[in-house]
């Protein structure tokens, strides 16, 4: 019998806080040794000089196979999807179980973990409160959380998923008592309907408009709203996909004052403006996604503020929709208004190649920077760590091994997803995962994909410190437990 399963021999392993040239020892799934030459059997030795040897990523945030939030067929299987993340370097994702106004979240999470059973690598679910009755708050969620699901998001927009300013509170407040980390996609839900009538009602229907409808402000007011709303409850909460400078400030001002607010952005936001929605229906549905591309400052700003520690997490939205199907991005016809048109983008294996390519090649950040974004501190937000986003003894052996020299042109032909399109063909990028490993596994190699659907495994996730709250509330009463205690 082998010492190891598999040796990772020559390459340069770079975690979040350091980097150093060692082989990598794998046995049972698990990484068992770390050496600067590790002697011993191997079943397979994987040459890896001249490569970074990193943790495999973790996407937080991907729509696969969830009921839609603005119409149409997401367009992804787990089993695609998952094949498609592994494809690029990613060995771990958080998907959403979405709750539908009227219904209850278990029935919800319990079909969606049938549908998940597919998996082809690890995963976990955050649960999507659309509609917090007492049923749901009081009954319902307690012992889902306590199950392991220890992430909740909530829409303040979308007239199918938003819940108000209310309805936040009181899901903050299960999540406070029982320790759950609660994400946010944040626009003002009002003003955008406002917006979306005026504009329509002008003939301004063409995709261009979607970036005029949600503007900058619309985002920075709800990120703004939302964390006064998390003050309150002193409730740990992440804002997905921060799109602009003033979103960025708002968060970076409000981590100044210590409150616990984690923020994320996506390759979308560094690579798209809004001048892609121009063009066609066609052409600009291919972008169209919310918040809105914004413009180059704006990029050059999301790039500092993941520098200084503001943004700490590159998440891909993968959110899914055909171009040439009835029920993808035009579900509600041809020559709709861009208001009738699916949101979202497909992102799942796209995510590290261009993170790593407009980061890393091109000096925006560092090696372990690009680590710790499209991985650690994925894992350390979510309580996965250090079981995941680490390459260290005992860690699991999800691995990707990085050519940073690889020249590729992206298209839609090369891509392993189930979708029809990518919004970033033609784009060159400079460095694209070698190998995939996922518990030890090959996935990728090279270019063959050898996934097997249902060898991902649930992550359940224990309570963890990283998302304790601070203990202070803005007065001396504490609304969660009805007591006056501060004095
Ligand atoms: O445009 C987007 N982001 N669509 C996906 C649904 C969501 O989370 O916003
Ligand atoms: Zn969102
Ligand atoms: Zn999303």
């Amino acid at each position: 019998m082998s010492d190891f399963d598999v040796i990772i021999k020559g390459g340069v392993v770079v975690n979040a806080a350091d980097i150093q040239q060692a082989d990598v020892g794998i046995k049972d799934g698990r990484i068992i040794a770390l050496a600067e030459r590790l002697s011993g059997s191997a079943t397979r030795t994987i040459d890896a000089g001249g490569r970074y040897v990193m943790p495999g990523g973790i996407d937080s945030h991907c729509h696969i196979e969830q009921p839609s939030s603005t119409g149409g067929q997401n367009a992804e299987s787990w089993e695609s999807g998952t094949r498609s993340a592994a494809c690029g370097g990613t060995t771990t994702v958080i998907a959403f179980s979405s709750q539908e106004k009227g219904e209850g979240v278990r029935s919800q999470v319990e079909a969606y973990a049938e549908k998940a059973k597919k998996a082809c690598i690890d995963y976990a679910f955050h649960i999507i409160v659309s509609d917090p009755t007492d049923a749901v708050v009081n009954d319902e969620l307690p012992p889902l959380i306590d199950s392991g699901l220890r992430s909740i998001k909530l829409f303040m927009t979308y007239p199918k998923n938003r819940v108000d300013d209310r309805e936040i509170l009181r899901v903050f407040e299960v999540a406070r008592r029982h320790q759950a980390l609660v994400c946010i996609h944040a626009e003002n839900h009002d003003a955008i309907m406002y917006m979306t009538e005026k504009l329509v009602g002008a003939g301004l229907g063409q995709t261009k408009y979607h970036a005029w409808c949600k503007p900058a402000l619309v985002e920075r007011e709800a990120v703004t709203r939302v964390i006064m709303l998390a003050e309150l409850l002193d409730q740990p909460i992440q804002i997905f996909h921060v799109s602009c400078e003033e979103s960025a400030e708002e968060i970076r001002r409000a981590q100044a004052r210590g409150v616990k607010v984690f923020a994320e952005t996506c390759p979308q936001y560094f690579v798209l403006t809004a001048d892609d929605l121009e063009g066609s229906q066609r052409e600009g549905a291919r972008v169209l996604c919310s918040p809105a591309p914004r413009s180059v400052a704006d990029q050059q700003a999301l790039w500092n503020h993941v520098r200084l520690g503001t943004i700490g997490n590159v998440t891909s939205d993968h959110a899914p929709y055909n171009i040439d199907a009835p029920d993808g991005k035009f579900w509600a016809g041809d020559n709709v208004p861009f208001s009738q048109i699916a949101n979202g983008v497909p992102g799942l294996e796209t995510r590290m190649p261009i993170v790593f390519s407009e980061g890393v090649v091109q000096g925006r950040i560092d090696l372990q920077k690009f680590v710790a974004i499209t991985s650690t501190n994925a894992a350390k937000l979510f309580g996965i760590h250090p079981q995941k986003g680490t390459i260290s003894i005992g860690a699991d052996a999800d691995i990707v091994i990085w050519d940073a020299e690889r020249r590729v042109t992206i298209t839609q032909e090369m891509l392993h997803h189930d979708t029809d399109y990518t919004p970033y063909e033609g784009m060159e990028v400079t460095g694209w995962p070698a190998m995939t490993l996922s518990r030890g596994r090959l996935v990728w190699d090279e270019g063959t994909v050898d996934c097997e659907a249902g060898w991902g495994r649930f992550l359940a996730r224990a309570p963890y410190d990283y998302i304790k709250p601070t203990g202070h509330f803005p007065t001396p009463f504490n609304p969660i437990t009805g007591r006056i205690e501060g004095r």
